[in-house]
């Protein structure tokens, strides 16, 4: 598996997962927002993009996740386990938060296995669930 930038020929296999994940409204202007800013990495396996993961750096000075998702058919593989490491490798700041609805238990456990405490939440957006907030401290 490879993890590398987003390349013009992945941008059909990350809509297609950007939508699953948002919906068809939200995930065009979101990852072309992440691919103008070369903020967009892609997991590669078998010559398919199996994955992807998005971030900003301009979030109260920090690395934020906005995003990450992998094909059902190639999770639990280590492949979203290579997307952070390769996000923690590239951050500017050492401050790498990353988030996730209240009700995904698989992304919570993800978080916990990937080394990341707890460190907060937000109320009253739009999903109509919290969104419970992560933090990992990298080498800068
Ligand atoms: C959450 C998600 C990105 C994980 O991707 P993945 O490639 O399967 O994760 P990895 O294989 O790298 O798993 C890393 C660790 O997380 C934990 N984990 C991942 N999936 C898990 C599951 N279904 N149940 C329990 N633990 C899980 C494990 O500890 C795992 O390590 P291990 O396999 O060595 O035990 C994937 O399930 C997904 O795309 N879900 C839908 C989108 C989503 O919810 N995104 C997160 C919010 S934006």
């Amino acid at each position: 598996m490879e993890v590398r930038q987003l390349e013009g020929g992945d941008l059909v296999a990350v809509m297609g997962l950007a939508t699953e994940l948002l919906g068809s409204e939200r995930a065009g202007p979101f990852v072309r927002s992440h691919v103008e800013r070369h903020h967009l990495l892609v997991a590669e396996a078998d010559t398919q993009v199996i994955g992807f993961l998005a971030f900003r750096t301009d979030w109260f000075q920090c690395t934020f996740v906005t995003a990450v998702a992998v094909r059902k058919d190639f999770r639990r593989r280590g492949a979203a386990r290579a997307l952070y490491r390769a996000v923690e490798s590239m951050s500017p700041s050492p401050r790498l938060f990353s988030s996730t609805e209240e009700t995904n238990s698989t992304s919570i456990r993800m978080h916990t296995a990937l080394g990341f405490a707890p460190s907060g939440h937000i109320d009253n957006l739009p999903q109509g669930y919290r969104e419970l907030l992560f933090y990992k401290r990298v080498a800068p």
